[in-house]
């Protein structure tokens, strides 16, 4: 490494000036790999073919194959622009009523943990400032080992994030490669190794990145044994809604644990749900069975937010409360929830149907049995290659589909290139 650097630069009167500095702070610093998905839809802009498809991004489509904003939202963003509401800060965990309708909408309006007080809820930035909040929480207050186990695979993100809170992260068996599904006997196998009082999360419902869910009933024999082993359960909701079409149906996991008696943290976003991907709201909760440890919980949990970023931003949580707490732009918004998953569960039926048609061998009834934004197609690296570079379809190395991205205009080309590359 050279300790003087020179750069040539133009300098007034047109006279080329030699800098010369001491060698850059930053000469070490490596260029980081790209964003496995980000890198995806790069690639995406860049490919000149009209039949181009982008099936990368976790974001949800039309039919039109472009960015829907709910109409709930739009008419949320016209009532509190005649409110003309000021922009000071919001406490440090957000607002209460934001707070308060966040935690009913996850467990349910009759929820006795809300009623008695045992819930300490904060804002955060969107699912993934949710998750952050609580694993910094955790990383603080957990009495047990600082070890959170995820599920193979699990949403990219989610690694990361737990070891730069200070997490140490292990994994538990989850999908079957072999039937494209849940892999029950291994997931329980695996838990029930895993050593007590150890952090455990759990994707709530739609599981990225496979769009594989435990039944009801596989869900009450998880519960069983996480009890048993004597885990704590991390729950983390980005989808609630937008798996079934129905937010009570989607919760059922989180509200079974607490039926069972399990205490647990939650962290919800409403980027899918509501569509407000880059308004970054979300909320993060610890569910106790006492109202004074929620207290002192929620007094600590702000202790972390405050030298994290102070405060949340205002307008997402702003549109959220508005529709969660005016009934009839609720109803609207249950409305337009089910319309996206209901859109999602119709083209996972015709790619089904579409690749049969072509005359595929292959079993295909994981598209439809898989639930939620992503579909975890089973098609090798190698598949994947052929179908970008033959077909300029884009997804992720590991098969991932995000269906938000099949239309009913796409699905035919989509099925074809699928069955081509996998006959
Ligand atoms: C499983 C899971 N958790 C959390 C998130 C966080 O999303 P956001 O931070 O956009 O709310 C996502 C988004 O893709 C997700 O799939």
């Amino acid at each position: 490494m050279s300790l003087k650097t020179t750069a040539n630069v133009l300098g007034r009167g047109g006279f080329n000036v030699v800098f010369q500095r001491a060698s850059s702070w930053w000469s070490g610093v490596p260029m980081g790999p790209p964003d496995a998905i980000l890198g995806v839809t790069e690639a995406y802009k860049k490919d000149t073919n009209p039949k181009k498809i982008n099936l990368g991004v976790g974001a949800y489509r039309d039919d039109e194959g472009k960015p829907y904003v709910l109409p709930s939202v739009r008419k949320a963003e016209e009532k509190l622009r005649s409110k003309n509401l000021d922009k000071e800060y919001a406490p440090i965990s957000g607002p209460p009523e934001f707070c308060k309708n966040s935690i009913l909408l996850a467990l349910g309006e009759d929820s006795e943990h809300v009623k008695n007080g045992l819930n300490a809820t904060v804002q955060g930035i969107s699912g993934t400032g949710s998750l952050r909040i609580g694993a910094a929480f955790l990383n603080a207050f957990f009495p047990g080992p600082k070890v959170v186990y995820v599920p193979t695979p699990t949403w990219g993100n989610h690694i990361p994030l737990f070891k730069h809170s200070g997490l140490d992260v292990k994994y538990y068996k989850f999908y079957d490669a072999k039937t494209c599904g849940f892999d029950f006997n291994g997931c329980l196998d695996d838990i029930s190794k895993i050593p007590e009082k150890s952090i455990i999360l759990l994707h709530a419902c739609a599981h990225n990145p496979t769009g594989v869910d435990p039944r009801p009933e596989q869900w009450q024999e998880l519960s069983n044994l996480i009890k048993k082993r004597k885990l704590f359960p991390f729950f983390d909701m980005a989808y609630q809604g937008f798996a079934s079409g129905d937010t009570s149906r989607d919760a059922q996991a989180v509200r079974l644990f607490l039926k069972e008696g399990h205490q647990i943290v939650l962290a919800q976003s409403y980027a899918k749900n509501m569509g407000l991907y880059g308004e970054r709201a979300g909320a993060f909760s610890v569910i106790t069975d006492d109202k004074e440890e929620a207290a002192k919980i929620m007094s600590q949990i702000k202790i972390i937010i405050r030298p994290m970023y102070s405060n949340p931003p205002i307008n997402g949580a702003r549109i959220v409360n508005e529709i969660l707490s005016d009934p009839s732009l609720k109803k609207d918004w249950l409305g337009e929830v089910k319309g996206m998953a209901d859109r999602i569960i119709s083209v996972r039926q015709k790619l089904r149907q579409n690749l049969e048609k072509e005359g595929s061998t292959h079993n295909w009834q994981h598209v439809t049995d898989q639930i939620g934004m992503f579909c975890f197609t089973g098609m090798k690296p190698e598949q994947v290659e052929r179908l970008t570079k033959e077909f300029s379809i884009y997804l992720t190395k590991d098969g991932r589909i995000s269906m938000a991205g099949v239309t009913s205009r796409n699905v035919d080309y989509l099925a074809h290139a699928m069955h081509q590359v996998t006959k």
